[in-house]
């Protein structure tokens, strides 16, 4: 019950450093620098992940593929664009990476060979949100998360609805699976009709949570996720629900949660990031003690594979998570780095 594999097959060979270390991803190895030309190391840094404030505007974004993502939105914010604007360039990104196998175009299927996304968007000053769910055929959801937004009523737009929704205001349809999931989905097909009734598929995925600081103090969010492989048809994990796989509040800070959405919902996870943050807890701190407080409602030893990062208000930053190889990546002025979270084991 964990991300590790689909962490460990996404990691960079680099990633496997001791916690609390910098290190260059292996996309910032073969560049040399980030997308926007500032530094990026080619050997992974025995710098210490600071516990300071870090330079405004400050992008955090889970999983090594974040980068790419904390990249394109940098560059978005450089170029005049707002905190939405930027968190929409920057997840579209890996909403369109077909390397990746956990959110958008490439997304993993439902148990029916179906791919249903999941997405929302959180913008601090205003404190509105809009997110959709269990969405068929549309790309990018995080750009309908935020139409939702800001031109509906609404926070919450499902199934149906919501792909209507997306066709009525210029959003085309996109065909998924890609035939590499199709296959996939075919043999796993298969084999589970093989092993008969009551064989558990596998709990493989990861989401892009994106949180941000802008240079004038302003914080905004977003999520994006293709959901548990081979789901039940109809299952929406945290990825999409306010306060579960995201939350910002303008006065504080911002949360975002990536691993099994069963676990993460169930305790309104990244509110209760912000509501530790409110409290005075540094992010990293924050995001641990949710996950202890998480763990003491399951019997020992369980893993839970819920993963925390989080920023506040100062621009302090920082994650933790279940899973060993739980990295996010951090872009600010001068510097674009993917980051071993702190590891919180399942307790004993
Ligand atoms: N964390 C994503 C999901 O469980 O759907």
């Amino acid at each position: 019950m964990s991300d590790t594999p689909v962490a460990s097959r996404d990691l960079p060979a680099t990633s496997l450093l001791n916690r609390r270390t910098f290190l260059a991803s292996s996309t910032a190895a073969a560049l040399g620098t980030t997308l926007t030309g500032r530094a990026a190391s080619s050997k992974p840094s025995t710098m210490p992940v600071t516990r300071s404030a870090a330079p405004k505007p400050l992008i955090v974004s889970t999983w090594p593929f974040g980068r790419a993502a904390n990249d394109k939105a940098f560059a978005t914010l450089q170029a005049g664009g707002n905190l939405l604007d930027a968190i929409v360039d920057g997840i579209s990104v890996t909403e369109h990476d077909l390397a990746n196998h956990s959110v958008g175009i490439a997304g993993t299927p439902n148990a029916e060979g179906v791919v249903s996304l999941d997405a929302c968007i959180m913008d601090g000053p205003t404190h509105k949100c809009g997110s959709v769910a269990g969405v068929e055929g549309i790309l990018p959801v995080i750009k309908l998360a935020r139409a939702v937004m800001e031109k509906t009523r609404h926070v919450l737009l499902v199934g149906d609805g919501a792909r209507k929704f997306a066709l009525a205001n210029g959003f085309e349809n996109t065909p998924m699976p890609v035939p590499e999931e199709l296959e996939r989905w075919k043999a796993w097909k298969a084999k589970q009709a093989a092993a008969g009734p009551g064989s558990a598929p596998p709990l493989s995925h990861d989401t892009i949570a994106m949180v941000m600081l802008g240079a004038n103090g302003d914080l905004a969010g977003g999520c994006s996720t293709s959901g548990l492989a081979y789901k039940l048809p109809g299952r929406v994990g945290d990825s999409p629900i306010i306060g579960s796989g995201l939350y910002v509040d303008n006065d504080i800070g911002a949360a975002g949660a990536t691993g099994i959405g069963e676990n993460i919902m169930r305790f309104c996870g990244s509110f209760q990031v912000v509501e530790f943050m409110r409290q005075g807890a540094h992010p990293r701190d924050a995001c641990a003690e949710v996950i202890h407080r998480i763990q003491k409602k399951h019997p020992a030893g369980v893993d839970l594979a819920i993963n925390f990062l989080a920023i506040d208000k100062k621009g302090r930053f920082g994650g933790a998570g279940t899973s060993d190889g739980f990295v996010f990546a951090v872009t600010h002025p001068g510097s674009s780095q993917v980051v071993q979270a702190d590891r919180v084991p399942p307790r004993h």
